[in-house]
């Protein structure tokens, strides 16, 4: 196996550009490997019969989440049919190679198919829909799908709990009544799947604001009172080329002091791009890889903080091109040909250092 100082020399020599870039030797995976630590990322089923895809894939990953295959529009195409083919050819996929496979999501707003968010059902059906939802879905991937994203964004930007079907719309039948109702699909989830690591996933409550207090208070509840949930998502989808490094870093302490764990679950960093899709500033790469370095420094400075998952892996494929209509792109490690961005060296050269940080 190679040393961690020889490892940090060959990536020096390929940041400076002496050597090419030798996928085989040197990977995200490898890197991650010696601390312990996930490094994941979201993937397309329908992408992994492209073959440059699954090589990048495969050899720098050791975690894998389905990007939508697993959720309820997919899942539930009507209210009596459990399609769950994306989802099997993603694990099938990760267990050919050695990946762990991470699961989202049981409950969102969003993302759900029209029988279910225009059907007009009470919230007695609802809790019924959801409780078997919850059911049926976990043990199908019991023993496969290692952590699951039980509930998504939950909570608005001041850290309410948020409209939605299964809180007050009518609900699952704790509407007005706060987390009650997130509390309620833990307790499914854990009946379900008892070996299965249960995570809140949430957006834009990574830095020090009311939204992470929220989410903070919420798991301290349910750690005293025995909820069970075993970790917090933290999605960090940064749009903005800034973020408050001091703060993600005390977020992460103060979940982690819960004994709860921490993934960062989607990582991308979206820089603005012209009408011809090429970045509006030159030196936006640059700052994107600093942004992606201080991301995996701060989860590698916390025990607690387990996994770190980009949301794709390749400007090819990423959600964040449509999200903002073209506006925003480039947001990934590797560029569309599968080759590595400053983003790329950033993480690898972190993941190389280690959680003491030797180097
Ligand atoms: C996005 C997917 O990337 C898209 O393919 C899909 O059309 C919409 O959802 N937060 C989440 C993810 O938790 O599920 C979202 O994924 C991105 C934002």
């Amino acid at each position: 196996m190679r040393t961690r100082a020889s490892q940090i020399r060959t990536l020096a020599l390929i940041l400076v550009g002496f050597i090419p870039f030798p996928g085989e030797l040197l990977s995200l995976r490898n890197a991650a490997d010696h601390d312990s630590l996930l490094i994941g990322t979201a993937v397309r089923a329908a992408q992994l019969s492209e073959i440059r895809y699954a090589a990048s894939l495969s050899r720098e990953f050791n975690m894998v989440e389905s990007e939508d295959a697993m959720k309820w529009w997919i899942v539930r195409p009507n209210q009596g049919t459990f399609d769950f083919r994306q989802g099997d050819e993603v694990v099938r996929f990760a267990q050919a190679h050695g990946m762990k496979v991470r699961g989202h999501c049981l409950l969102w707003a969003r993302d759900n198919p029209e029988w279910l968010a225009q059907g007009h059902f009470t919230p007695a059906q609802l809790s019924l829909l959801l409780r078997d939802h919850i059911a049926h879905v976990m043990k199908h991937y019991a023993g496969q799908v290692f952590a699951w994203d039980v509930v998504n964004e939950a909570l608005d930007e001041n850290g309410d709990v948020r409209d939605s079907i299964w809180y007050d719309r009518p609900g699952i039948g704790f509407a007005g009544k706060g987390t009650r109702y997130i509390e309620q699909a833990f307790r499914w989830a854990r009946e379900a799947d008892p070996q299965a690591l249960l995570f809140y996933n949430e957006a834009e409550g990574e830095e020090l604001n009311r939204k992470s207090d929220a989410i903070y208070d919420m798991v301290r509840d349910f750690k005293r009172r025995g909820v069970p949930i075993d970790g917090v998502g933290l999605q960090l989808h940064v749009s903005k080329l800034n973020l408050d490094v001091a703060g993600l870093q005390a977020n992460i302490a103060r979940i982690a002091a819960l004994g709860v764990q921490v993934h960062i679950t989607e990582l991308d960093v979206s820089i603005p791009l012209s009408l011809e899709g090429n970045p509006v500033n030159k030196d936006d790469l640059i700052r994107q890889a600093q942004i992606y370095r201080s991301v995996v420094r701060a989860c590698l400075q916390s025990s607690g903080c387990t996994a770190i998952q980009t949301w794709g892996f390749t400007d090819k494929h990423s959600w964040v091109g449509s999200s903002s209509h073209g506006a925003r792109g480039m947001a990934l490690p590797l560029d569309r040909a599968y080759q590595p961005k400053p983003a790329y060296g950033a993480i690898l050269e972190e993941l190389s250092a280690g959680r003491n940080h030797k180097r």
